[in-house]
């Protein structure tokens, strides 16, 4: 299962983990460009469910779609929010804005990894959390985001300690051509930063190999 596969690093995912026989439960709320994406991807069926990661029907839906395949063996927590563009300092920060960051990028992975966990435990699973640099650098615009992300990668390690049997990655992939990092970037050339398609395949040996459960840059 991967959250915000319709394009950027959950899609370069999806094709990566398609192309190798993996069956894909993919989301993102625009619906006809999840339907297009996951029609494209290779093997299958795969299933698209549309919705947003904060809607905890939607995450049920995610969950008996993942169940009725068979069972999760991955779940990548990779839908994500900035919050706004151009990034605000601290003391320009929305406080709404700023929960829905949190709602995006904290509460609703974690509360989906809780739904599946006993699918995963099952299989000796893992769950992927995809962070970012900004949960440990403190760039200037970046608090708002950053702090979310240094959220998720601490709930990622206690889950880690709470969940024996499932393996936990908080995984950093590194500044990415999306659309997220040009909103990140109004207006700025991003054409010199990696496609995601160049990065999937090292974040998926990284994670389903032996690695340890923790944090991780791709
Ligand atoms: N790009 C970078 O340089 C970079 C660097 C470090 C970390 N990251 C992390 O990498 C991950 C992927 O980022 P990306 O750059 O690939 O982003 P992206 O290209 O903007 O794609 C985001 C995906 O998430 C979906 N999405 C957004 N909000 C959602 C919600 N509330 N519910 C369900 N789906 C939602 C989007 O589709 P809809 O809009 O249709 O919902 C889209 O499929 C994020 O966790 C990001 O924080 C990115």
């Amino acid at each position: 299962m991967i959250t915000g596969a319709s394009q950027g690093l959950g899609l370069a995912l999806a094709a990566h983990l398609a192309g190798s026989g993996w069956t894909i439960v993919a989301d993102a709320r625009d619906a006809a460009r999840l339907g297009s994406a996951v029609a494209a991807l290779p093997g299958g069926p795969h299933a698209a469910v549309p919705g947003d990661v904060t809607d905890s029907w939607h995450r049920g839906a995610l969950a008996a779609t993942a169940a009725d395949l068979g069972g999760a063996d991955l779940l990548v927590n990779n839908a994500s929010t900035l919050g706004a563009s151009p990034l605000p300092r601290l003391a320009d920060l929305d406080p709404s804005a700023y929960l829905r960051t949190f709602e995006v990028n904290v509460v609703a992975p974690v509360a989906l990894a809780g739904l599946l966990l006993p699918q995963l435990r099952e299989r000796r699973g893992r769950i992927v959390n995809v962070t970012s640099d900004a949960s440990v650098e403190p760039y200037e615009t970046w608090g708002g985001y950053g702090s979310s992300k240094a959220a998720l990668d601490h709930a990622s390690r206690v889950l880690a300690a709470e969940e024996p049997n499932v393996a936990v990655y908080a995984v950093d992939p590194g500044d990415l051509r999306t659309e997220m990092h040009q909103a990140a970037f109004p207006g700025e050339d991003i054409s010199d930063r990696p496609l995601p398609s160049s990065v999937a395949p090292r974040l998926l040996s990284l994670v389903l190999g032996d690695t340890a459960s923790g944090r991780h840059v791709a």
